[in-house]
């Protein structure tokens, strides 16, 4: 039975990895790594956690002993690596956790996983799991290739970055098998409701405003998170070692646009009159440097693995929407308590 690492495996990508990995390959033994931070929530695996290829540890991956103990515990034949801090307004207001996990963790990991792995490379991978946001931002036109300069602005994207270039940099070094995505925004069940289209869902059903930076011009491009699983799965499989590989929606949208397709299916699924939800789009203070544009050119990946996204935006979008209406308590539980906290320092009247 190949053992197989997922960290991060609690949190909104890594949930939706995980339960794709224990249902699809029954003879796969999964082990989720995950620290559970406030953005890990293990009720987001409930429906797979008596499986007999499953297996939960609570562990932190910037503790390098335990890092290397685990490897040696396990004899992993994949690591799929997505813990990560990752919201980009936490970096801003605290840096350092973004370099502790996701520098030091993923340099934990790769050592831990060298060290095992002793040089016996054959059939053995290391994916990375990364964001389009290391390439910086775009003007109105042109795309991210897997050629594109890296450029990244915020704590969180140079943080990413850093991991990106550790994980090549073992790859160079020591003939690592390493291979590795670039993906852009996603959006979905389970997702943190600190991101923007969760967020929007949850001040929209309680009737509270919904913060827009800036303009609300900037521009993401969005990909349907079964879609991404689907995608690593994939890579994971086929990919080259040593290669990157690009995951993108062809899905590009303003913010503003965005929040008022929201609006219109939220008026429409809690029955309320047109126009309605879009009274509490409320605009704040821009995100320090706010990325104006990120769009994907996913070519390579559909060219090579023959993926592309199953999932037209606006039906993802109806069938976020009808997730979060249906996990009423899922979403109460997490915007209780310190949640509260952080949404009264992040929007601040201005
Ligand atoms: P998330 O914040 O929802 O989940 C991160 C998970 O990592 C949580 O379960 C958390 O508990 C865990 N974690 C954090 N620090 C840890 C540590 N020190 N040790 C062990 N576990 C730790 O993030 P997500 O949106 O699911 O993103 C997952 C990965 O995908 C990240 O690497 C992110 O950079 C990347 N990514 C995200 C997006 C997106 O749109 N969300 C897009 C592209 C790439
Ligand atoms: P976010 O979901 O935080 O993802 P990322 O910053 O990684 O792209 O934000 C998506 C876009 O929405 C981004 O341009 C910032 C903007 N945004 C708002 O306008 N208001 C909000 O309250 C949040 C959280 C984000």
């Amino acid at each position: 039975m190949k053992k197989i690492l997922i960290t991060g495996g609690a949190g909104f990508i890594g949930s939706h990895v995980v339960r794709r990995m224990v249902n699809n390959y029954p003879d796969y033994y999964i082990v989720n790594l995950d620290k559970l931070t406030y953005a890990g929530n293990l009720a987001n695996l409930d429906d797979i956690k008596g499986k007999k290829n499953y297996e939960f540890i609570r562990e932190d991956i910037v503790k390098a002993e335990a890092m290397l103990q685990l490897f040696k515990d396990y004899d992993f034949t994949y690591v799929i690596h997505l813990a990560a801090e990752s919201h980009v307004d936490r970096s801003i207001a605290n840096p350092i956790e973004f370099v502790m996990t996701n520098v030091i963790g993923t340099v934990n990991l790769l050592n831990a996983a060298r060290h095992a792995w002793d040089g016996k490379f054959e059939g053995r991978r290391f994916y990375h799991v990364s964001t389009d946001e290391v390439y910086g931002a775009l003007g109105e036109e042109g795309f991210f290739t897997e050629e594109t300069r890296y450029d990244p602005h915020s704590p969180y994207s140079a943080s990413k970055a850093g991991s990106d270039h550790f994980v090549r940099a073992y790859h160079d070094t020591y003939g690592f098998p390493v291979v590795i995505s670039n993906c852009s925004n996603n959006y979905g069940s389970h997702h943190f409701p600190e991101k923007l289209i969760p967020l929007a869902i949850n001040n929209i059903k309680n009737s509270k405003p919904i913060p827009v930076y800036g303009k609300g011009e900037n521009v993401r491009d969005w990909l349907w998170v079964e879609d991404h699983a689907r995608a690593i799965d994939l890579i994971l499989h086929k990919g080259k070692t040593g290669d990157t590989y690009n995951i993108g929606g062809h899905n590009e949208w303003k913010n503003i646009d965005l929040i008022h397709l929201l609006c219109s299916i939220m008026d429409r699924k809690l029955g309320r009159a047109a126009g309605e939800s879009a009274k509490l789009i409320t605009y704040v203070k821009d995100r320090a440097g706010h990325d104006l544009r990120y769009a994907i050119d996913a070519s390579k990946l559909k060219n090579e693995l023959g993926w592309m996204p199953s999932l037209q935006f606006e039906e993802g979008l109806e069938k976020t929407v009808d997730w979060y209406l249906a996990n009423e308590s899922w979403l109460n539980n997490i915007t209780s308590g310190d949640y509260k906290k952080y949404y009264e320092q992040q929007y601040v009247k201005r």
